[in-house]
């Protein structure tokens, strides 16, 4: 059968990587992680001192860095930044405190855009984000909206957080997370939003495997 172009949409901590990539290897397709792209463009502006409402200065930097997603092993993504291996790093408390702001900047998402589309061309993709069904690929075949309750996408992130060798207090993960939320909602044409076509899974209190088997359903009948 023809392969098909996947969009997973949803706020932070909603399980979307996980269910994503297992999706992604179940269907022998390419996962891609767009968030990853603009979380190494904020530790790039973190290391050289560039303010996340410096928007000059982040375009700039965009001008001349480089940003590319490979497949790992496992089917995951491992991120180059100017061809350093960040992948560990940009899941640091630091960079996703800024990482909303910095991908709010047009220019970078102009270029992020431009090479997650190329990506997506050829089908056969499962691309996880927050503007993929609304922006980056309209056309999709498939369109998923994956969520939780903010408490369980908190305990989820801390846990998370720990197994990456990073304590936080639940109330102040909830923070940053609320935080986050309300700053993916409020980015014009690129906000986080559910479309009227998506499919809107709610993982709170659910295994992973009920929704993998739930998502890979809908994949099917497509
Ligand atoms: O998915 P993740 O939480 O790693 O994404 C980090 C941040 O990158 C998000 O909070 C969001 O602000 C931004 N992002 C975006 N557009 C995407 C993916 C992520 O603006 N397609």
């Amino acid at each position: 059968p023809r392969e098909l172009v996947i969009a997973m949409d949803g706020p932070a901590g909603a399980g979307k990587s996980t269910l994503a990539k297992i999706v992604a290897r179940r269907l022998g397709y390419l996962y891609v992680d767009t968030g990853a792209m603009y979380r190494a463009l904020a530790l790039k502006a973190l290391r050289l001192g560039i303010a996340e409402t410096d928007r000059e200065a982040l375009a700039a930097m965009g001008a001349t860095t480089e940003v590319r997603l490979e497949r790992t092993a496992d089917g995951g993504n491992r991120v180059l930044l100017d061809g350093e291996d960040v992948t560990a790093e940009i899941r640091s408390p630091a960079v996703s405190a800024i990482v909303s702001r910095v991908s709010a900047v047009p220019e970078l998402r102009a270029l992020m855009i431009e090479q997650q589309r190329a990506m997506a061309r050829s089908g056969g993709v499962v691309m996880d984000g927050r503007d993929i069904g609304s922006y980056v690929l309209p056309d999709a075949d498939l369109k998923f909206f994956i969520t939780a309750s903010l408490q369980e996408r908190a305990r989820r992130r801390q846990l998370q957080l720990r197994a990456e060798g990073h304590q936080a207090e639940l109330g102040q993960v909830e923070a940053e997370i609320a935080r986050r939320d309300e700053q993916d909602m409020n980015k014009g044409a690129h906000s986080l939003m559910q479309l009227p076509e998506s499919i809107v899974i709610d993982t709170t209190g659910k295994e992973i495997e009920e929704v993998v088997a739930e998502i890979l359903g809908h994949c099917r009948r497509a």
